[in-house]
């Protein structure tokens, strides 16, 4: 082998120095290329009780770990020399326009995982075009989350009580703020048991514990931000007397039916979601109601274990009653292949939960800045490579559902 020394235009080439970020928080976010690495960053930064109530889900979090294994068990099947320069990602959803075919899940306690909580959510799905969800249990009020995203989709996640008196005060002041969709959550009769909860002994707000204190030493921030902001409070219910446990017992409310239902239904100006069904024949049911969409969901799994995975629902579900009404899907969202694979087997729109909170607890507004981003550019990637630039071009043709987890027929 014969050697020479080699000549400064042969380095330059391969000379690429970039400037450094001195932006510590920009460059975190930026090493971060999946929903599982803002995780990561997320697990560093959040007091454990914190991390572990947005992360945990209920009894042995089977209904989670099976949702998220059913996407991971999808086979895209690609069609080749496409002209795919362009994807358009927007679509009409209940009537209005969204940039991209998800949305920002209702989430409770959102305060409580990082300070910005509720106003990061919503600033970032402003500035996406994609629509925000404000839970019942949100830590912002109605009123302040329509001041962040004034011009874009806002929706509203009721727990719906069988006191008319009181769902309407709350219904009242989102239709008066102008929020569009109103999300009626059904999974939750009772709460789940969300045991990594008690094993952390959480409670609301953190108690500072001889062991949360520990905690704290290596998450600064998050306590600096916590005790220098407004304590807690559900900024849509009216004052609360009461401790939060007597709060949550009184939240959900096991006696509510169908009747209720139809009952908002009536007093609702906008369009109406049912969210958390689980069943064709609820579904056929809530068509023939006369509902504007459905989500298929077991919220994220924090409720009933080693429940129906909504993604294996969808086909079913989706010819029962897709052409009435909207089929939109949650639970179990980590990437945005999860997202095509659903829009291919019929669903109209998809929320992320925890994949939200990931981006909020890793940085903030610019963490959920970059969980919309890192998800957008999966969603465009996976397009193109499967060879369509419009979502409607996405067809069941697209997606196998490998057999592991697929029910087997009732005999
Ligand atoms: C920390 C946390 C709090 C939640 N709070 C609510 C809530 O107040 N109301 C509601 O309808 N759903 C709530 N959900 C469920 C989400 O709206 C959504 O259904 C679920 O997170 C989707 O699953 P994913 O987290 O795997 O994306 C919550 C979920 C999480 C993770």
């Amino acid at each position: 082998m014969k050697r020479r020394l080699p000549k400064y235009k042969d380095l330059r080439p391969l000379m690429n120095f970039k400037a450094p970020e001195f932006d510590a928080k920009k460059r975190r976010l930026q090493s971060a290329l999946t929903i599982s690495d803002l995780r990561d960053i997320a697990k560093r930064r959040t007091p454990r009780a914190a991390f572990d109530y947005t992360e945990g889900a209920a009894e042995a979090e089977i209904s989670l770990a099976r949702a998220r294994q059913a996407f991971e068990d999808i086979e895209f099947t690609p069609s080749i020399l496409r002209d795919v320069s362009k994807v358009d990602m927007t679509s009409e959803v209940l009537g209005g326009p969204v940039a991209m075919p998800f949305g920002i899940a209702p989430t409770g306690f959102t305060r409580m995982m990082q300070s910005e909580g509720e106003i990061a959510g919503a600033g970032a799905a402003a500035a996406a075009g994609i629509p925000f969800a404000l839970s019942t249990m949100g830590t912002t009020a109605i009123e302040d989350v329509k001041a962040v995203n004034p011009n874009g989709r806002n929706w509203f996640q009721l727990y719906m009580w069988k006191d008319r008196d009181r769902s309407m005060a709350l219904v009242d002041r989102a239709a008066a703020a102008g929020f569009d969709t109103l999300l009626v959550t059904v999974d939750v009769p009772v709460a789940g048991a969300r045991l990594r909860d008690k094993r952390n002994g959480f409670s609301i707000p953190p108690q500072l514990t001889a062991g949360t204190v520990i905690n704290a030493i290596p998450r600064p921030e998050w306590w600096v931000n916590f005790l220098t902001t407004e304590p807690l409070a559900f900024a849509s219910l009216d004052r609360w007397s009461g401790t939060v446990g007597e709060l949550l017992d009184t939240m959900f409310d096991p006696t509510v039916t169908f009747d209720d239902l139809a009952w908002i239904k009536d007093q609702w100006p906008g369009k109406l979601v049912v969210k958390g069904v689980q069943n064709v024949d609820d579904a056929k049911r809530l068509a023939s109601m006369g509902v504007d969409g459905i989500t298929l969901s077991n919220h994220g799994g924090r409720q009933l274990d080693r429940a129906p995975i909504p993604f294996h629902l969808l086909p079913e579900v989706v010819r029962e009653v897709g052409m009435d009404t909207e089929v939109h899907l949650d639970t179990g969202i980590m990437s945005g292949a999860d997202i095509v694979a659903s829009v291919a087997l019929g669903a109209r729109f998809t929320m992320i939960g925890r994949a939200y909170l990931y981006g909020l607890m890793a940085g903030g507004r610019e963490g959920v800045d970059r969980t919309i981003e890192i998800l957008g550019d999966q969603i465009a990637r996976t397009m193109r490579l499967l060879g369509v630039s419009t979502l409607e071009e996405l067809t069941p043709k697209h997606v196998t559902q490998l057999e592991r987890l697929v029910p087997r027929p009732r005999a």
